[in-house]
């Protein structure tokens, strides 16, 4: 038996009990030595779809697949050691049928060792989340602004700026939650509405572009990192890593060019001296 200290992995019930207590910290993971930074500082990673645009390169998340999701899941699985690590269910994996829904589900979590699932869940996602919930899989909706509807809503839109919108954004966190989902994502919805839904629900939110008045907090690590030029208005940015990484290879490039680095002797040295 190992003599190091266990650390506990935070539960799903763990993170419902935050609901109106200290914010939740959320970031996203897609790989094992960030998980294994961001570890220590957050409660929930999220191996989100945006995987596919972040790391990948893709337009929109609509192309990502759960081998993907899995391969991921399963490197920030072995970076995280102590916070909830949850995967996301790409487009196409279980808006079917509940059953669809759960196979794949139990896929990731089984091949991963992830300890929830999210789902983009519109109001017709209930069924489904009961579903799942029923059978044990631990579920986190994710409503308002959906990125995998984006190409039916004509792009990435701020949700309930009408009377209808803001009823459906509504009805989508109460369904959701109702549902049995542990935790809701909220995105893309503007104060007012954003505290109304986090009064209304049994399950702590978790905002993203949804203003502080959430039970949490979640952002895209490199949008906040800095890695892109162009980041969504409510990121604050916490890094410049794009004009840092920038500057660090021009300098690399100059050493390489004027051969700039330890010669053999000064790195073997010690080796050599022991024999
Ligand atoms: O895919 C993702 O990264 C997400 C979060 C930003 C909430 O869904």
């Amino acid at each position: 038996m190992s003599a190091q200290t266990q650390i506990r992995r935070i539960t799903a019930p763990d993170i419902r009990s935050r609901k109106g207590e200290e914010p939740l910290v959320c970031l996203t993971a897609y790989d094992a030595p960030m998980a294994r930074l961001l570890d220590p500082h957050c409660e929930l990673l999220l191996v989100g779809d945006s995987v596919g645009m972040v790391v990948h390169g893709l337009d929109s998340t609509i192309g990502v697949t759960l081998e993907m999701m899995i391969m991921h899941g399963k490197a920030v699985m072995r970076g995280a050691k102590q916070a909830l690590v949850a995967v996301d269910m790409p487009f196409g994996t279980y808006e079917k049928s509940p059953e669809q829904a759960f196979e794949n589900a139990s896929k990731v979590m089984r091949e991963t060792g992830c300890q929830a699932i999210k789902i983009e869940s519109g109001t017709y996602a209930a069924e489904t989340i009961r579903f799942m919930t029923e059978r044990s899989i631990p579920v986190i909706g994710h409503i308002g602004l959906r990125p995998q509807a984006a190409l039916a809503d004509g792009g990435y839109k701020v949700k309930g700026r009408t009377i209808a919108s803001r009823q459906r954004v509504i009805d989508e966190a109460v369904a959701t939650d109702e549902a049995g989902a542990f935790a809701i994502v909220i995105e893309g919805v503007a104060e007012d509405l954003a505290r109304e839904i986090t009064e209304a629900v049994s399950a702590p939110t978790i905002g993203i572009g949804a203003s502080a008045a959430c039970d949490g907090q979640i952002l895209v690590t490199q949008d906040m990192l800095g890695v892109f030029e162009w980041t969504p208005k409510f990121v604050k940015r916490y890094e410049n890593m794009a004009e840092r990484t920038e500057a660090a290879v021009r300098q690399y490039a100059t050493d390489v060019r004027n051969r700039a680095f330890p010669t053999s002797a000064q790195v073997y040295a010690v080796k050599r001296a022991d024999g």
